[in-house]
């Protein structure tokens, strides 16, 4: 719809592509090269697969909309749960779990089993959050989200959780390992042109909602993992990194993951 936004935006972005030709001297044959990797993409993208997305996160598109959306008031005191990009791998009616259930349903359930636990609180009050959902996913031991898999049971490692009045609440996942983004396309020849390697550090998603609080899109991402200092699609912030400690006396867990989430109001 033409609003003034959407003007604004398509001139400004007309703008900048002309800037981008002017200044490179750009050649119908780098165009067309160009355009050959775009049609692929969009070739390639369907419901598992979104190399649209791929392409700007590699770009740091993606993690720097997030910031300018998400950034902080900065008068902000105490602050809620930084933001994290979505990333391509999400998936809308993930199955709602009881408190304390387990999101691995793959028989193979090899990988460090992760009891993970925590408050949801307001962050100016501390007050707990009722009726907050967590909608968590991460991928499996071969790096692999379920969609991606099909050695994989439908939604595995996928799931919602609702706190009750206590604002608590508790689950049993796996200790996720670092992974290349899928790079069998344009944003993997990209990477290979700029000698990028495609890994992510392991990390676990997550959105949270609750009523009456903004929606946290996030991510945690584990101290000890590999690239945690250098994310192919630049996700990291410190304040996301956690520890994941040995876990004694749970038969469901080897490690222990306590992490507590911070809303806002609107
Ligand atoms: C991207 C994000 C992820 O969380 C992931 O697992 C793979 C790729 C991405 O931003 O492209
Ligand atoms: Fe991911």
């Amino acid at each position: 719809k033409a609003t003034p936004r959407v003007r604004q935006l398509t001139t400004s972005l007309i703008q900048h592509l002309h800037d981008y030709a002017r200044e490179n001297e750009l050649t119908v044959d780098e165009w067309m090269a160009g355009l050959d990797l775009l049609n692929e993409a969009g070739r390639m993208s369907d419901d598992r697969r979104n190399e649209g997305q791929l392409l700007c996160d590699i770009f740091g598109l993606e993690s720097l909309v997030d910031e300018i959306t998400y950034k902080l008031a900065s008068d902000a005191q105490d602050e809620p749960t930084a933001t994290a990009i979505l990333g391509p791998f999400w998936r809308k009616d993930a199955p709602h779990k009881a408190m304390g259930d387990t999101i691995v349903s793959g028989i193979e359930a090899q990988g460090d089993r992760t009891y993970m636990h925590g408050t949801v609180t307001d962050f100016r009050t501390g007050k707990p959050v009722e009726g907050a959902v967590l909608d968590v996913w991460h991928t499996a031991p071969n790096g692999l989200y379920e969609q991606q898999d099909p050695g994989q049971p439908e939604m595995n490692l996928r799931g919602r959780f609702t706190t009750g009045e206590d604002g608590k609440y508790h689950f049993y996942c796996l200790r996720p390992v670092p992974y290349p983004i899928p790079y069998d396309g344009p944003a993997g020849k990209i990477l290979q042109a700029l000698d990028r390697h495609p890994y992510r550090p392991a990390h676990i998603h997550f959105i949270l909602t609750a009523p009456g609080y903004k929606p946290i899109i996030t991510q945690i991402f584990d101290r000890n993992s590999k690239y945690i200092d250098d994310d192919a699609v630049f996700a990291v912030k410190e304040s996301l990194v956690v520890d994941f400690k040995p876990f004694q006396g749970d038969p469901n867990a080897e490690f222990e993951l306590p992490y507590d989430f911070k809303m806002a109001t609107f």
